[in-house]
């Protein structure tokens, strides 16, 4: 597994700057250290540090998984984080759908299964300078190849997408993300997730203000958010985390 920058780039019709590492602390930290300029890729085939969302870590062992960060100007408002993160998830369905037999589904909002267990998730994340003014996304991948063994905190429910060539997979996805960074008022991004999401319809468990609700997921609205069910009661989770009732 060798990350080659000129094979990702033929890929996308842009001009990336792509960093490509053999181990890197976290490529997500590496981008925030470096704020290059322009569209950037920071990819790498191990982490030491790698971040998942609400301060988890990300198990990224050598060789095993790829480990990217696309950084994202952003000259315009920014668009909703939540829904870049629902572009990514699609990005990287479809992207594995499109190489291998493996057709990931998602989990509301940025984790990605196969086969029952969680195989890759986002982790995106503004950018801002010295004014506090966001001025770049930067969205995170991590993806379990053929990553097989796992640490006990992450053993009963991770699983992997299988062997899949990581410059073709880390350029048909980073190809993908910038088509939705040039085109964000594409709705069908939304679409496309509902249709891989398999949270919808099901029983989920969530906490909000250190309260324990049991509800259903009914839809995602137009940022990306799950709207959930409780008593008749709609509302939208923005944040947090759910998780899944068994159906006994
Ligand atoms: C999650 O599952 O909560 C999100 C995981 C995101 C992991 C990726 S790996 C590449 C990038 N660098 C990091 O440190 N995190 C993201």
């Amino acid at each position: 597994m060798k990350l080659n920058p000129e094979k990702i780039q033929a890929y996308c019709s842009d001009p990336v700057t792509i960093r490509v590492y053999d181990s890197i602390d976290s490529t997500n930290n590496e981008a925030k250290r470096r704020a290059d300029s322009g569209i950037c890729l920071y990819a790498a085939t191990h982490q030491t540090a790698g971040r998942g969302r609400h301060g988890h870590s990300f198990y990224s062992p050598k060789d095993t998984g790829l480990y990217m960060t696309l950084s994202l100007p952003l000259s315009a408002p920014a668009a909703s984080v939540q829904k870049i993160t629902c572009a990514a998830a699609v990005a990287v369905c479809e992207a594995v759908g499109a190489l291998s037999d493996v057709q990931p589904a998602i989990k509301w909002v940025n984790d990605i299964y196969a086969d029952g267990k969680k195989a890759a998730g986002i982790l995106t994340e503004l950018v801002s300078d010295s004014d506090n003014r966001p001025h770049a996304v930067i969205i995170g991948i991590g993806m379990n190849l053929c990553t097989k063994r796992f640490p006990d905190e992450f053993a009963a429910n991770a699983g992997n997408l299988g062997e899949l060539e990581i410059n073709t997979l880390c350029g048909t996805i980073t190809a993908k993300l910038i088509d939705y960074y040039r085109h964000p008022d594409n709705n069908s991004i939304l679409e496309k997730y509902k249709e891989r999401n398999f949270c919808i319809g099901r029983a989920v468990r969530y906490t909000q203000n250190d309260m324990i609700h049991t509800a259903t997921a009914v839809d995602i609205d137009a940022d990306g958010g799950l709207i959930v069910e409780e008593n008749g009661e709609r509302t939208t989770l923005n944040s947090g985390e759910i998780s899944i009732i068994p159906i006994k």
